[in-house]
């Protein structure tokens, strides 16, 4: 069975959310899944001063971490990540920092992937945080899997081609009518994994 890691990482919830439709959809398509959650590197004193931030934070306790063997493990990755300033967050950096091991072995080279990303304002970096994250899956070997326009749904979910994009409030909670297109996207990432890795 073809086996697909979504990883994710959230402050506020958006993002676990997006990784969750990913999840189900993976799942409704047949896929082997892991649902994992990158983990928080932010002092504490960071996350209890935003309560929506703290709230998903202790929420989210019970959600596997994320470990580099799981990059491994999977034939195909769906990445679920915030903008920051228009890039990854540094969680996200920290997580990718630690495959060097596996890079130098060759055993991410052909690894399928694609990724979504949300940010607070429509046009507030979500294309550059996807290409951004893109060009580090370049350097492993892996075979990007984006959306393009597969599919009607995107163009009324925004229309970007590289990945799902999210516009969320302040809480975390998305504006965007997006579940089908997320699903979509996993779903279009796990069938050329499939052809890939049978
Ligand atoms: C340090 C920081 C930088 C951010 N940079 C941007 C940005 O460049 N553009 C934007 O629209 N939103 C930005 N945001 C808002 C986040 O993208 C938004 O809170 C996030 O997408 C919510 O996802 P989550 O609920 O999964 O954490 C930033 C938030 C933080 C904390």
């Amino acid at each position: 069975m073809t086996k697909m890691a979504v990883f994710y990482y959230s402050s506020t919830g958006a993002n676990y959310q997006m990784a969750q439709w990913a999840e189900q959809g993976l799942k409704e398509a047949g896929a082997e899944v892991k649902l994992v959650k990158i983990p928080e590197t932010a002092p504490k004193e960071a996350i209890d001063q935003n309560p929506a931030w703290k709230k998903h934070y202790e929420a989210t306790q019970d959600v596997p971490e994320a470990q580099v063997d799981d990059l491994e493990w999977a034939d195909g990755y769906v990445f679920s990540i915030p903008t920051r300033f228009g890039n990854v967050p540094g969680q996200v950096k920290t997580f990718m920092d630690m495959a060097g091991g596996l890079w130098a072995q060759g055993k991410l080279v052909d690894k399928v992937v694609t990724a979504m990303s949300s940010a607070q304002n429509p046009h507030g970096g979500q294309e550059q945080t996807i290409t951004n994250f893109y060009t580090s899956i370049y350097h492993w070997g892996g075979i990007v899997v984006a959306p393009g326009y597969t599919d009607e749904q995107i163009f009324a979910a925004g229309g970007n081609p590289y990945g799902t994009s999210a516009t969320v409030d302040g809480e975390g909670n998305i504006q965007d009518d997006i579940e089908y297109v997320v699903k979509h996207q996993a779903k279009r990432a796990y069938e050329v994994a499939k052809k890939i890795h049978g």
